[in-house]
């Protein structure tokens, strides 16, 4: 067994081998999709720094106002903000037993930073790096397809799995929204930020034997089987 593990007993049968879950796919992989059906199958929580990052949009913090121009452009925020928010959050209780990181590292910079929070710089510990790949042509229309409910925060997509009245939220009727990154030109930035910044932590997590890789190309559920599957048996 890996050390770094949470202390507590399996939860409802299941047990999960790496303290950190990292899921490393381009932008429309499914990192978010997928994160949340492992955080609800492991019981463990998922730090998402895209999500911490619209927040802090949302509301107007100061840390909203430093990174709004860099999301609407499809870049990457500054590191320094970046790595202090996860810092805080993986010192929360609830990450005491593990947990999953969507959208971070996004760089090598950030996976070394991580590294040194976990204290896992020599490969294996307590850590595991996921992989999931999708064609360009899929990543492209689950992004520029996505729209989402504003109140119940729930996903469709106008190619694959549009709502029964066009626009409208099927359970809250409310009007949906595009992403604001979600838009042709900033898509095309964010996945070509991800080939220059963040591709090359496949290699990285690869060298020190944490990579995992999964196709993501199926349906949700497919998917999801996959990576329980993976992550059982690692
Ligand atoms: P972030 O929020 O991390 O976005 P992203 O990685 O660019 O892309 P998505 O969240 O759209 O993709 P995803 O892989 O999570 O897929 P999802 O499950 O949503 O980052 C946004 C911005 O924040 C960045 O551009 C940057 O500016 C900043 N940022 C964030 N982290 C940062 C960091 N560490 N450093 C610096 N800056 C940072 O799925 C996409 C769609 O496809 C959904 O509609 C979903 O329903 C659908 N879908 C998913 N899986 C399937 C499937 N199997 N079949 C059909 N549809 C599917």
């Amino acid at each position: 067994m890996v050390a770094g593990l949470h202390p507590e007993p399996p939860v409802a049968g299941v047990s999960l081998i790496a303290h950190a879950v990292v899921l490393v796919g381009p932008p429309g992989a499914g990192k978010g999709t997928q994160s949340h059906a492992i955080a609800a199958e492991f019981r463990i929580p998922v730090i998402s720094t895209g999500l911490m990052l619209r927040e802090a949009v949302q509301r107007n913090t100061s840390l909203g106002m430093a990174a709004r121009d860099s999301m609407e452009s499809g870049a990457l925020v500054p590191d320094e903000l970046v790595c202090r928010l996860v810092e805080e959050r993986i010192g929360e209780p609830d990450c005491a037993r593990g947990f999953i990181m969507d959208g971070f590292p996004r760089n090598l910079n950030q996976a070394i930073f991580l590294e040194g929070l976990l204290g896992s710089t020599k490969g294996g510990v307590g850590m595991l790096a996921l992989n999931i790949r999708v064609s360009q042509k899929t990543l492209l229309m689950r992004l520029a397809g996505r729209r989402v409910c504003p109140e119940c925060g729930t996903n469709y997509n106008i190619f694959f799995s549009p709502p029964r009245k066009e626009g409208v939220c099927d359970n809250e009727g409310r009007a949906l929204v595009q992403r604001p990154d979600d838009n042709e030109e900033v898509i095309r930035r964010r996945l070509t930020e991800y080939e220059k910044q963040t591709r090359p932590l496949i290699d990285h997590y690869s060298s020190l034997g944490l990579l995992r890789e999964v196709d993501g190309n199926g349906s949700s559920e497919t998917v999801t089987a996959a990576i329980f599957a993976l992550l059982r048996a690692s």
